[in-house]
């Protein structure tokens, strides 16, 4: 069994999505040990201890700069024994010591269909605000994995989502989220634990069950 570590900033619905799925067995050969987050008082937080899950605060504001933050991730993350790093949500951009110890090992669900809408200040319904700004037709979620560029690594899955004319930012992210986020992290965590994601060439492939 993998271990699982989830890394949370905020609200928590893809660490729910997360839980929802190992409820229901669909997270073949890894567990959700436990879930650290950014910020004292995340709603996600509360998700994690309802579901029995060990939470670790480290808060982000405690912390001069990103390397010593990424620092203190790092300790955590090893003395969790982490197989697995799930950036759900997690609002912080982690230096070199932590992607560099943890090659493919770290995964991020982003909601735009990357390379569009990402990099440093694309998150959160930033991301919806210039996706409707540009007046895209079609977003969507990516999950891939995380190295020293921000949103730069192999991607994984990717799922897309079409946009409305009369959509608001808030009801983009929602149904990307619903559609997309919410789905293709729990498949992407799974498929991670069932060894079943190849890294050629500096790509990501999903091995299918009849190959
Ligand atoms: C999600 O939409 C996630 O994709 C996004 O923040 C939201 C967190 O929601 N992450 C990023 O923008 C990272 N670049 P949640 O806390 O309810 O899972």
């Amino acid at each position: 069994m993998k271990n699982i570590v989830v890394l949370v900033s905020g609200g928590g619905t893809n660490l729910q999505a997360l839980i929802d799925s190992q409820d229901r067995g669909e997270i073949k050969g890894g567990k959700i040990t436990c879930v650290i987050s950014s910020k004292d008082g995340a709603f996600a937080l509360e998700r994690a201890k309802k579901a029995d899950i060990p939470t670790v605060v480290i808060p982000r504001k405690e912390y001069s700069d990103s390397k010593a933050y990424s620092e203190a991730i790092l300790a955590e993350l090893n003395r969790q024994k982490a197989d697995l790093v799930v950036l759900a949500g997690f609002m912080t951009i982690l230096d070199e010591c932590v992607t560099k110890t943890y090659p493919y090992r770290i995964i991020n669900v982003h909601p735009a269909l990357i390379p569009s809408f990402c990099g440093e200040g694309f998150y959160g319904l930033k991301v919806h605000e210039k996706a409707l700004e540009y007046g895209v037709k079609v977003s969507g979620a990516t999950v891939h994995f995380v190295n020293e560029q921000a949103d730069a690594g192999a991607i994984i899955l990717q799922f897309p989502v079409a946009v409305r004319n009369d959509d608001t930012p808030e009801t983009l992210q929602r149904r990307i989220m619903e559609k997309a986020e919410w789905k293709i992290l729990p498949r992407a965590v799974s498929l991670f634990c069932e060894d079943r994601i190849e890294i050629k060439d500096g790509k990501a492939y999903v091995i299918r069950e009849d190959d």
